[in-house]
């Protein structure tokens, strides 16, 4: 296939920051998708809905008018998330989940959830006013692997959550185990996962191999081959509880390639072009709409899109930067390689 037309995709998961880096990036994401759920973890984090709606208005600002293009919004959960703040944001239409970074376990958690057990009110609220909750799924004991993170989260936390509160719909998100993907196939409709390009496109090998490379560096950290290979089968599945998230998120290229390094891959500039490379590699193309268009929407109680976009195959590079001010760059994932997809218009 040389050209293909799909509904246009939605994002799941994105990190767009602000000032600088926000004007960088958001128009590489209204270009491609008519919706992305924002994440919230800025410095302080987006915890109310007074907050959401003034950092949405700053995306707004921040996109060209020729996209059509909708932020939906996200509040971080802390500790001291008030039930109040639960109704509300239900109640908006602008707020469309709650983000639940245990704390430790990411870039900007430090004011994430100490205690689940102590959210169960919480949790509890949020069930029974139908908002769902997105989940960074990693255990952040100083004991525990890295490797080992997910895994453990999943059969620590996440499958009593589940069990405690069956009605509370749940994304885990950036999936990145073979147990992970079994968890969710084999949890009610409530569970569902997204993921990324860079854990359908690479091991853990892409980091360690030939050099430390700062750029593969993301949480959860890339796993074994075996494991890519499952998130795969997932993607290509067909399974609507899998759904497109890119988990894109930037940082200045000084701050990953550092003593330490960020965590974080920059794919939003050709978020829809990895996907479609995956998936052609699959011969799985016809799959492609489905994960990247209806399901994501369909799990978060929204309409489906109706415009479409069209990709051709053909090859383009990727560039080495993209500058954010006059002294600062991003580095996508990618950097001055080839991909064989590109969006057209
Ligand atoms: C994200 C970020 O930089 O905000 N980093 C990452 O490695 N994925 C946070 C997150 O989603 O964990
Ligand atoms: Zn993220």
């Amino acid at each position: 296939m040389q050209q293909m037309t799909l509904t246009r995709p939605d994002d799941w998961h994105l990190h767009v920051r602000t000032g600088d880096m926000l004007k960088t990036v958001i128009n590489h994401t209204a270009r491609q998708f008519a919706r992305a759920i924002i994440m919230p973890n800025l410095q302080p984090p987006v915890t109310t809905v007074a907050q959401a709606l003034n950092y949405q208005q700053e995306i707004r600002q921040a996109t060209d008018n020729a996209y059509d293009f909708t932020p939906l919004m996200t509040l971080y959960l802390t500790n001291h998330t008030s039930i109040k703040e639960i109704k509300q944001a239900a109640a908006s239409p602008f707020v469309h989940a709650f983000k639940l970074y245990p704390a430790g376990a990411t870039t900007n958690s430090n004011q994430g959830v100490t205690n689940l057990e102590a959210m169960s009110p919480v949790f509890s609220a949020m069930q029974e006013h139908d908002i769902p909750l997105l989940i960074h799924g990693e255990v952040t004991d100083a004991d525990i692997d890295i490797f080992d993170r997910e895994r453990i989260f999943i059969e620590q936390k996440l499958y009593p959550l589940q069990q405690n509160f069956p009605g509370l719909r749940i994304v885990l998100e950036h999936v990145t185990t073979e147990e992970a993907v079994q968890f969710v196939q084999e949890m009610p409709d409530t569970i569902a996962a997204t993921i990324t390009p860079q854990h359908l496109m690479y091991n853990r090998n892409a980091i360690l191999v030939g050099g430390i490379k700062p750029h593969y560096y993301c949480l959860p950290i890339l796993k074994r081959e075996r494991h890519r290979r499952s998130l795969i089968q997932a993607a290509i599945s067909g399974n609507p509880k899998f759904f497109l998230g890119t988990d894109s998120a930037p940082h200045l290229s000084h701050l990953k390639e550092n003593d330490c390094g960020c965590a974080g891959c920059y794919s939003a500039y050709a978020a829809i072009e990895l996907y479609a490379e995956v998936f052609d590699n699959e011969n799985a193309l016809d799959k492609l709409e489905g994960f990247a268009s209806f399901y994501g929407a369909d799990f978060y109680k929204l309409p489906r899109n109706t415009a479409q976009i069209t990709l051709e195959k053909t090859a383009w590079q990727v560039p080495a930067y993209y500058p954010v001010s006059t002294t600062n760059q991003l580095t996508p994932l990618k950097a001055g390689e080839t991909l064989h997809w590109q969006l057209k218009g």
